[in-house]
């Protein structure tokens, strides 16, 4: 049933281009192709002819406009084959589809009002008979019929060629595509929607129109998103050269959607909530994830859409690339260090847990079920470290220089993981052999770090040792060596940089060493005294490092390095450090304390005054409980949650003055703007109000109930909102929550939030409301932002409730998962993923959820949740 990268072969035959036509129905939509096919040159003549089709009703085959006998293909549930074609012929089928019926959101579906598609990554064999494979690569042209009253836009991929009216109140579109794409860029929209737009004239002259379609209720939600598109062409065009290529370029918002957003050919279709904002019902983070998803969907135009992959194995090579591209562009609009800092905790905490969990994988996969479950993390975000790290090791210059051979090399081509590192190494002139090891070898690499200092000689020795835990399929002792950049630093006692020595060699006050082998030793001269080592700074490579560091020294690069992201980091690491002392004590009986470092360094940063504040406001942040469950050797729920809790309480209790003080400080008159400066300013206010509401004491709610009245913006507002819902003094049915709902239940966006604040309730009663919430009328399990709303959030956020020792938790979500694989395979198998992360868990949990493992492997799976139970119950 699985698929191997080693068993690749080019199809044997090739599509040039392709004539599409849709009458549109909910039920009883028909599609007619033409496709002008020929031989593939490197493949021998005489093979059958392989399409793809799934859920598809053929009423008419033919070869050269001669219908086929029945005898002369087969057709199974995903396959159509006809055993004899000629050299080069033209292929027409005539299929109906029932776009009404497809919950499962790919290929052709209804959502709202509206038909759209999501083809990637093979969910075009779900409109037409196809060799639905990304190495296929053909112009199409796509004539769109509707009817006008209900569906007055039809759009599709490149440019509008004709329109006109039809019999029976009917009307069509035609566009032509003029590149040659994949069948997984194919997107077609047919809708009553409405148009903002906008223009970009290209840095060569070329004149873009620009528009983005909604429903007519958000048109007040989409001058954010074009903003940030302007703002993404022009930043593609000066960061890596990359110009806009189509007259027009579209973004279309809706609904139901299982992912993100959509790269499809000048035709990106989004999640709404990955486009829609405005300040009323819009958090900042969202204002933010707008901003990089919008960019992130553009820039496939390059990375993905001219140079494609030639399998869905190098899946990598865009979307790695891309993340990277996108994290760029956000670090450049924004505050650099923080987007620097939310990545890595995205990374250290999901990332991390996948490649530690029975799932992992490596960045490319050698074999795969079903290729949807691989749309994954670790494909994404360490894929986007590997490339990032190729940055480090060449240079900026040189990185941008290997970037321009590639785009050029490859364009119109659909190509492998290898033709983009060996752009990079010929570029850098570096052997880049090892450090392919990154695309095959899955897990998180551990670096141990040990420091000697000899005053006599007045060296420092660093010793590096790098090893990769074993993962599934790749035992410890296969794991080999990889390639990385080290970037560190020296401080001396007092906190100052000490200049760095290296072989005879000055290299400033932060450097890079290079690490390929599994030990090495750096041995730095002229240090007068025994230094305090800043590692891994700027989170250089995607590892666990580990160094023996004391309160003292931690508490000396918080409060002194140069590095921003490793003053944060080293925060985290002392803040994790008190909140395993106090989980210690907790689970010995024992009075926990408040460990005085860290207070100390608390007060040290709420009494200086700070030139970033956005960073200030993450170092107040304790590290979440998932990423303190990621450091356990076993994970103690109960212990994790109480102890954070009762660290923030104390640091709250203790600090109280202070952060009354930084809240007061933080009030701003200024109309909303999702600026840094602004964000950094109500982020740092609501970090303040949760140590306050931390304490416990009616004086703070009453601040978190005026903030709510207040009603200035939706960040202030749902920062009170949480924490209210969140005490104990309140229960979920209180007024805030009550007059929260009524107020926003037409906005499906802000709904999703009102779910989410709900279930992470931490008290128990929580789960009582899960259930009632999805009986709630705005909730609907066929909406997967819904389901991420509710479900995801309860699971994957409200941990202790999740993992309650009477399984409750447990047998929720698996109900709903039970469900989901009926209607929505995709979200099925993603929802289901915290039930399978039991490995460090006490063994009663364990076996809670193994049960619940069992008892949704005795359905009839689809293809998704199959892989991932097996791979779970392995
Ligand atoms: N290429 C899209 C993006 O990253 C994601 C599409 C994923 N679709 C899926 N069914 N898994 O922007
Ligand atoms: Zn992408």
């Amino acid at each position: 049933q699985a698929i191997h990268l080693k068993d690749y072969l080019p199809p044997a035959y090739l599509v040039d281009d392709v004539a599409l036509k849709f009458d549109l129905d909910d039920h009883a939509t028909r599609v007619s192709a033409r496709l002008k096919m020929r031989r593939h040159p490197q493949r021998e003549a005489g093979l059958p002819l392989e399409l793809f089709g799934t859920a598809l009703r053929l009423t008419h085959i033919a070869i050269e406009g001669q219908p086929l006998d029945e005898d002369e293909y087969r057709l199974d549930a995903e396959r159509l084959v006809i055993a004899k074609v000629p050299e080069r012929f033209e292929l027409t089928t005539e299929v109906i589809i029932d776009p009404a019926a497809n919950t499962a959101l790919e290929g052709l579906y209804r959502s709202s009002s509206m038909f759209c598609t999501q083809c990637e990554p093979e969910g075009f064999r779900r409109i037409t008979y196809y060799p639905d494979r990304p190495d296929v690569m053909a112009t199409f042209t796509t004539t769109v019929i509707g009817d006008r009253e209900r569906l007055p836009v039809l759009l599709s991929n490149g440019n509008p060629t004709e329109s006109g009216e039809l019999p029976n109140g009917r009307h069509f579109v035609t566009w032509r595509d003029p590149f040659p794409k994949p069948s997984y860029l194919f997107a077609l929209v047919a809708g009553a929607l409405e148009k903002v737009e906008d223009h970009f004239t290209t840095v060569s002259g070329r004149q873009v129109t620009l528009q983005i379609w909604v429903e007519r209720e958000n048109l007040d939600k989409t001058e954010f998103a074009m903003g940030a598109l302007k703002r993404a062409m022009k930043w593609d065009e000066e960061a890596y050269g990359r110009e806009y290529d189509l007259d027009l370029f579209m973004i279309v918002a809706v609904n139901d959607f299982n992912m993100g957003a959509m790269e499809n050919k000048g035709l990106n279709i989004f999640n709404s909530s990955a486009v829609l904002a405005n300040p009323a019902t819009t958090v900042d983070a969202n204002f933010q994830r707008v901003e990089g998803i919008v960019a992130h969907e553009y820039f496939h135009n390059w990375s993905g859409n001219r140079v494609t992959c030639r399998d869905w194995f190098q899946l990598a090579l865009k979307e790695g690339f891309t993340v990277f591209r996108d994290q760029s562009f956000s670090a450049d609009v924004n505050s650099a260090p923080v987007k620097r800092i939310e990545d890595v905790s995205v990374l250290r905490t999901m990332q991390f847990a996948e490649d530690a969990g029975p799932t992992a994988h490596p960045v490319r996969p050698e074999s795969f079920i079903e290729i949807s479950n691989f749309y994954t993390l670790t494909v994404y975000e360490k894929g986007a470290e590997i490339v990032r790290m190729l940055r480090q090791l060449l240079g900026a210059e040189r990185f941008r220089t290997g970037a321009d051979l590639y785009f050029s090399r490859f364009d119109g081509q659909a190509v492998r993981v290898e033709d983009f590192v060996s752009s990079m190494s010929e570029a850098g002139d570096v052997d880049l052999t090892r450090f392919m090891r990154w695309y095959a070898q899955a897990g998180t690499p551990v670096l141990d770090v040990e420091g000697e200092y000899d005053a006599k000689a007045q060296v420092y020795r660093l010793k590096v040792r790098q090893h990769t835990p074993a993962t599934p399929g790749q035992p410890a002792e296969r794991k080999l060596p990889l390639h990385l950049p080290l970037r560190l630093g020296l401080l001396d006692a007092g906190g100052a940089a000490i200049p760095l020595w290296l072989d005879g060699e000055s290299r400033g006050t932060d450097t890079v060493v290079e690490l390929f082998e599994a030990e090495h030793e750096f041995r730095f001269e002229r240090v007068p005294s025994a230094p305090v080592p800043s590692l891994l700074r700027g989170f250089s490579a995607p590892v666990k490092l580990r160094f023996p560091y004391d309160r003292e020294q931690l508490a000396l690069l918080v409060k002194y390095d140069e590095d921003g992201f490793n003053r944060w980091d080293a925060g985290q690491r002392l803040a994790l450090a008190a909140i395993e002392e106090v989980m210690l004590a907790l689970q010995a009986g024992a009075e926990p304390r408040l460990d005085p470092t860290l207070l100390d360094v608390f007060t040290h940063l709420l009494d200086t005054p700070s030139d970033d504040l956005a960073v200030l406001a993450e170092m107040l942040k304790l590290p979440s409980e998932a990423y303190i469950a990621g450091e356990q050797e076993a994970i103690d729920i109960d212990a994790i949650h109480q102890a954070r809790r009762f660290v923030t309480r104390a640091l709250g209790e203790a600090l109280e003055p202070r952060f009354r003080a930084l809240f007061e400080a933080n009030q701003s008159e200024a109309p909303y703007a999702p600026s840094f400066e602004q964000i950094a300013q109500r982020s740092l206010r609501n970090v303040a109000l949760g140590y306050l509401c931390a304490t416990g004491g009616e004086k703070a709610l009453h601040l978190a109930q005026h903030q709510f009245e207040q009603d200035r913006n939706m960040t202030d507002v749902r920062a009170a909102l949480t924490l209210l819902a969140h005490s104990d003094a309140h229960q979920l049915g209180d007024p805030a929550v009550k007059a929260f709902g009524e107020r926003w239940a037409h906005d499906p966006l802000v709904m999703d939030q009102w779910f989410a604040i709900q279930v992470t309730r931490p008290q128990p009663d929580v789960l009582d409301r899960v259930r009632f919430l999805m009986r709630h009328p705005a909730f609907s399990i066929k909406n997967p932002n819904k389901v991420r709303a509710l479900i995801g959030a309860f699971a994957n956020l409200n941990r202790v409730n999740f993992h309650r020792l009477d399984g409750e938790g447990y047998r929720l979500v698996a109900d709903v998962v039970i469900e989901l694989n009926r209607l929505n395979p995709d979200i099925a198998a993603r929802i289901v993923t915290p039930l399978t992360r039991f490995q460090r868990l006490d063994a009663k949990r364990q076996s809670l959820m193994r049960a619940e493992l069992e008892r949704i492997r005795r359905e009839p799976l689809s293809r998704n949740l199959f892989e991932v139970i097996e791979k779970a119950l392995a």
